[in-house]
């Protein structure tokens, strides 16, 4: 069976088969970002931004609402996040990107979540000390794309539950065991903390309003794989007291074999922020692409770059000019270019990339205790 006709599965956890963005819209009750909107956005935030160009980012909730709430001086928090259970991918990165984008041009405080107990209650091979590794080693790669502390309080789920459980209860309270089960396919193989786990996941939409004392919108921009989660968060926050959380969602920067998934247990399916560029260098001159069988043909019919992860990588994340890219575009599908000839455009971009976003992770190492969210305690006690 070819992944075209693998069912498809878009969940937080698995994401199986060839992902369809316009049903995922529709089966979760997403919207779709018009151009109106976008102009709203780029209008707000002063300036245009690629992935929303190039409809990368490109579903919501209540991101209108959001937007005129801020028009009128009501201002709105970030909130997103990070499950450590491995290094981080260059999908990743995508989002967080994003996010620095949105606190940058809005001028607001980002609260990211570590999810050290998610990652731990789900996946039966991680232990509590390899999560926690794996929370300091993504903090590093978040931290090297150049957030700042005075804006920038990394939540760590187990660290700081002081912080998060009252705001917890009252969600989970809310929460039919039903409920959980129909969004999110739990059957009684789950184990309890995995049933509970959602609540915490709703929390730091919340925590900025419990920290002022007053109801204040929240954006959380995340791939469309989390969209279930803000879903009961939503439906149990205007019963709490607190804003629904508006969001903005990207689609997946895929893995770079055929069907696009980037695999745990496949290392040469993505390329991490720890991979060494030569490694990195590897798996992009492996990768699957859009090429035909043969030079000759690839040469007459040219190629398709819709289905390739070189091309998709340009366009995510390492050609931001759009002439460069629609360049890309036509040598590609009029067969001009050749796959392994655009693997070697894209090999040493990725490299510079790793060899600069690495000397930063090196740079943060000793900041990373600015950020965390133990300074909210104070707050929280004012
Ligand atoms: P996690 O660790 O699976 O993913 C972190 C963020 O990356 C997004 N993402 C991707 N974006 C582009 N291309 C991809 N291939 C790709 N894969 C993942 C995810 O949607 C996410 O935004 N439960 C969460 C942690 C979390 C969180 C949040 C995420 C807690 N609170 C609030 C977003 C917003 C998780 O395991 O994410």
């Amino acid at each position: 069976m070819s992944y075209d006709d693998e069912e498809m599965v878009v969940t937080p956890w698995e994401v199986r088969g060839k992902v369809d963005y316009d049903r995922l819209i529709e089966k979760f009750g997403t919207e779709r970002i018009t151009d109106k909107l976008k102009e709203k956005i780029y209008e707000a935030a002063g300036e245009r931004h690629i992935l929303l160009e190039r409809d990368l980012v490109y579903s919501h909730r209540d991101l209108d609402w959001l937007l005129k709430e801020h028009k009128k001086g009501n201002k709105f928090i970030l909130y997103t996040g990070r499950g450590p259970s491995g290094h981080t991918h260059i999908g990743h990165l995508v989002p967080w990107r994003f996010t620095k984008w949105l606190q940058e041009r809005f001028d607001t405080r980002l609260y990211f979540q570590m999810t050290d107990d998610e990652k731990f209650l789900f996946n039966p091979e991680l232990e509590l000390e390899d999560v926690y590794q794996y929370t300091y080693e993504n903090t590093l790669d978040l931290l090297a794309l150049g957030f700042e502390p005075e804006d920038t309080y990394i939540i760590d789920d187990i660290k700081h539950i002081d912080l998060l459980y009252k705001i917890a209860v009252r969600v989970a309270k809310k929460v039919t065991f039903s409920t959980a089960r129909a969004v999110y396919g739990f059957d009684n193989s789950m184990n309890i903390g995995g049933i509970w786990y959602p609540a915490m996941q709703a929390v730091p939409a919340f925590l900025h309003s419990e920290i002022v004392g007053e109801k204040t919108p929240c954006l959380i921009p995340c791939a469309i794989d989390q969209d279930p989660y803000w879903r009961v968060t939503r439906d149990v926050a205007e019963g709490l007291g607190y804003y629904k959380p508006a969001s903005i969602q990207n689609k997946f920067v895929p893995g770079l074999g055929e069907g696009g998934k980037m695999s745990a247990s496949d290392p040469m399916s993505a390329v991490f922020t720890t991979d060494t560029p030569k490694m990195a260098k590897k798996k992009v001159m492996n990768a699957f692409t859009g090429g035909r069988a043969t030079a000759k043909e690839q040469r007459e019919l040219g190629a398709n770059p819709y289905i390739c992860p070189v091309f998709k990588y340009y366009k995510f994340l390492f050609m931001p000019d759009d002439e460069d890219l629609s360049d890309i575009e036509k040598r590609c599908t009029g067969g001009d270019l050749l796959c392994g000839e655009c693997k070697q455009i894209l090999a040493p971009m990725m490299m510079e990339f790793l060899e600069k976003h690495q000397a930063a992770r090196e740079e943060v190492k000793d900041r990373v205790h600015e950020f965390s969210a133990a300074r909210l305690r104070d707050e929280m006690k004012r």
